[in-house]
């Protein structure tokens, strides 16, 4: 059961403002690194709209997750440079090294794998960010060995 002391806090700070639905998940995300079920359910029953109506609302935003995230991000670019030189060789050797697809998370907690559009550092494709560090002029045996060393 997640401890709703956030979510209520959240709803709290915003119950004067009419349109802060957008606003609300994004703090509650935050929160918590995805937005859990109860928080979900409490936020409708407080904005006063249907679980069914926020869910689709949540689903049509890439930017919220309703399962937990990994402790490392991984974010494989596949802009138009990046798809050229490869983007799709490195998201392999990825899931490959950690038997894992796209926007999944390994059990053990650990990582995330996803797709993102162009990171803006194209003159390094193909180029992957791991939480907040970018790594450019990727190989598949490259990946792998960064891979492996936050594995450590
Ligand atoms: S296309 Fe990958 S960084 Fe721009």
């Amino acid at each position: 059961m997640t401890n709703l002391s956030k979510v209520n806090e959240t709803i709290e700070n915003y119950k004067d403002s009419e349109g802060a639905l957008i606003a609300i998940l994004q703090k509650v995300q935050e929160a918590y690194g995805y937005l859990p079920k109860e928080a979900l359910e409490r936020i409708a029953q407080a904005r006063n709209i249907s679980p069914a109506t926020l869910y689709g609302i949540v689903t049509f935003y890439s930017q919220f997750n309703l399962t937990p995230r990994g402790k490392h991000i991984i974010k494989v670019c596949h802009g138009t440079a990046c798809h050229v030189t490869g983007a799709e060789r490195i998201t392999e050797a990825i899931s490959n090294t950690l038997g894992i697809k796209e926007k999944e998370t390994t059990q053990d907690g650990k990582f995330t794998l996803e797709k993102v559009a162009c990171l803006g550092c194209c003159s390094l494709a193909p180029c992957m960010m791991i939480d907040k560090k970018v790594y450019g002029k990727l190989t598949a045996d490259k990946t792998k060995k960064i891979i492996k060393s936050y594995r450590n």
